[in-house]
């Protein structure tokens, strides 16, 4: 069964703002001012698109986002954002210059690094990642990491993996000259990649 928080993008919205507070902004800040101008964006794993729809929408880019969530997509769709249905992992992917992922590369554990390599031969220029790396799907309580996990099932799978820093900066170092930035941040990191598609 689908978590209840994959039913609706309002109710996905209205958790996340809860859960993150003013850390989803930050996140998108950060984003923002890494994409540049002029480019072609593919976001996997899009979600309810929030950050095309707070900042990106906003400039010069050609955005495509994508996720497997039928419901997110419809909802998407009827608000005019560019999306479409890809399946991160079995789909051909499609083509971008910034290929981003937020918040959703601990469901591929732990076929994490085989993805971006994939991501990275979707990408001309570069592959954005941010990731949470202190969540509460890793609190010292059992209690709220129980519920952590539940909320986020995907399809009767409970994602358990979740990435601390150190497991996140292991990930990102072994892409060695590739990795071109390293960015810390309060509850998420964010690492951009070279883009190798020719
Ligand atoms: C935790 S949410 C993150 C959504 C958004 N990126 C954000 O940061 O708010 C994970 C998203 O990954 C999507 N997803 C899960 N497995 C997928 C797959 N194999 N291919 C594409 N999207 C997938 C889900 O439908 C969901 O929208």
């Amino acid at each position: 069964m689908q978590s209840p928080l994959f039913r609706h993008p309002i109710w996905y919205d209205t958790i996340m703002k809860v859960l993150y507070q003013g850390h989803l902004i930050d996140r998108y800040r950060k984003l923002d001012r890494i994409i540049p101008n002029g480019v072609k964006v593919v976001e996997h794993c899009c979600g309810s698109a929030q950050f095309y729809r707070w900042l990106l929408s906003k400039r010069d880019v050609d955005y495509l986002g994508h996720d497997v969530n039928p419901v997110f997509l419809r909802w998407a769709s009827t608000m005019g954002i560019p999306v479409d249905s890809c399946d991160i992992v079995s789909g051909e992917l499609p083509q971008g210059d910034w290929v981003l992922l937020q918040g959703s590369l601990y469901q591929f554990a732990p076929a994490c690094r085989e993805l971006l390599v994939r991501l990275q031969h979707s990408a001309s220029t570069a592959v954005v990642v941010s990731e949470a790396v202190f969540n509460v799907g890793s609190h010292p309580s059992a209690v709220v990491r129980k519920i952590a996990h539940l909320a986020t099932a995907l399809n009767g799978r409970k994602v358990s993996f979740r990435f601390d820093r150190q497991k996140f900066r292991e990930l990102a170092e072994s892409f060695e000259d590739e990795l071109l930035l390293y960015i810390t941040g309060k509850r998420e990191d964010i690492i951009v990649l070279k883009g190798l598609r020719v």
